[in-house]
């Protein structure tokens, strides 16, 4: 039997999936998996029995990936699964910046005893008066799941749609709109944007990106949108920029002491991916991850180990995780009997999956230099 332990709310439509084999522990120390929304696992500690941590969504910068793949953990995550969410909210983030929608709603409530209130909205609308967004120029930075489909649908809704992204895949250029217009130099795309909206993952090099200097390339009165993460954003720089009209609005979805304070801030308590379909779609995708590893070895979407996958395992298959300098060829030679194998290094991170004729003595893998974690998967 096989135990998940959950950290957040995880869609039952996910667990479900996982099939009889799996139960649901409280207890984190006999947890063959963890499925986790957005707690904080930076200080946990892990005990031997983990395999894998499937996060239900696409950030990972709450789990300690480095640690996580030294312990021979694999973190798996969720691209895509809530990007339409995500989208969504984004584009009502641009609406809420533009139209008198947030004040005319408190309006309304305000007079709600009004008998005549009808009449009085009349004289009371114009102070809600807004801007369209039709015509208006939309910088997109990142192009993945999520910002290729605000730009895409920002294109639809009439707007000029500029997009940056260093890391382009293919697949991702490929499913953009022929009017998104990809720019090299980030610059540019500050340039000419009246709304920018950010889509990149909390990584080193990317925080505090947009800071003092950034914004002050951007246009007067600019509208930003940050629906990535609130480390991304200097809180200060920004403040500084929203109480000069640099930055007309920043519409975030991270609530955090510094944005509360902030004028002209529209905040929102990390709403992005909270749709039934979202948290279903990113239960259901993390958890097949999850159960796919556990029982045939296959890795898909890890964030810390490199894709693998061999398929449901016929006859016997050992599974090597290991530091990404390991021998790989002493590795296979102390399988032995190997039919077929496939291994990849990604990062400081290797894998070797392998398919054999009998079962391998895993002492003598994980005797080898660099070898984290042995699995004679059956
Ligand atoms: C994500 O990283 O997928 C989103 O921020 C949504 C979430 O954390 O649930």
């Amino acid at each position: 039997m096989y135990h998940i332990h959950c950290l957040n709310n995880i869609s039952k439509k996910g667990t479900d999936l996982l099939g009889d084999d799996y139960t649901l522990t409280e207890e984190l120390g006999e947890a063959t998996g963890i499925l986790v929304r957005s707690a904080k696992m930076h200080d946990m500690e892990f005990p031997e029995s983990l395999l894998a941590i499937g996060r239900a969504g696409a950030g990972v910068n709450n789990i300690p990936l480095d640690r996580c793949a030294e312990e021979g953990i694999v973190v798996f995550n969720a691209p895509g699964a809530n990007s339409n969410a995500v989208k969504e909210l984004v584009l009502c983030g641009m609406l809420l910046a533009c139209r008198g929608i947030i004040g005319g709603i408190g309006w309304c409530r305000e007079n709600a005893d009004d008998e005549n209130i009808g009449k009085s909205a009349e004289k009371a609308k114009k102070q809600f008066a807004g801007s369209e967004i039709l015509g208006k120029t939309l910088g997109v930075i990142g192009l993945g799941a999520i910002g290729g489909k605000v730009a895409n649908a920002c294109v639809a809704l009439g707007m000029d749609v500029y997009g940056y992204d260093p890391f382009l895949s293919e697949k991702a250029a490929a499913s953009l709109d022929g009017a998104v217009q990809v720019v090299d130099d980030l610059a540019r795309l500050y340039e000419v944007s009246d709304f920018i909206s950010i889509h990149v993952p909390a990584v080193e090099g990317n925080i505090g990106m947009i800071n003092a200097d950034t914004i002050g390339q951007m246009k007067d009165g600019v509208v930003f949108l940050n629906f990535a993460r609130d480390t991304l954003v200097d809180s200060d720089d920004m403040a500084a920029a929203l109480e000069s009209g640099k930055v007309r609005c920043y519409v975030t979805d991270f609530a955090t002491p510094a944005v509360m304070k902030m004028q002209n801030a529209i905040v929102l308590p990390h709403l992005g991916a909270s749709t039934a379909e979202a948290e279903e779609n990113c239960a259901k995708m993390a958890a097949s991850e999850i159960k796919d590893y556990i029982e045939n070895g296959n890795i898909t979407c890890s964030v810390n180990y490199p894709a693998v996958d061999m398929g449901p395992v016929e006859g016997h298959r050992v599974a090597v995780l290991a530091a990404a300098d390991v021998d790989i060829d002493a590795v296979i030679a102390a399988i032995g009997d190997v039919q077929s194998s496939e291994s990849a290094v990604r990062g400081g991170s290797a894998y070797i999956l392998a398919d054999t004729g009998s079962a391998a003595d895993a002492d003598a893998i994980a005797a080898i230099e660099g070898v984290r974690r042995v699995r004679v998967i059956a």
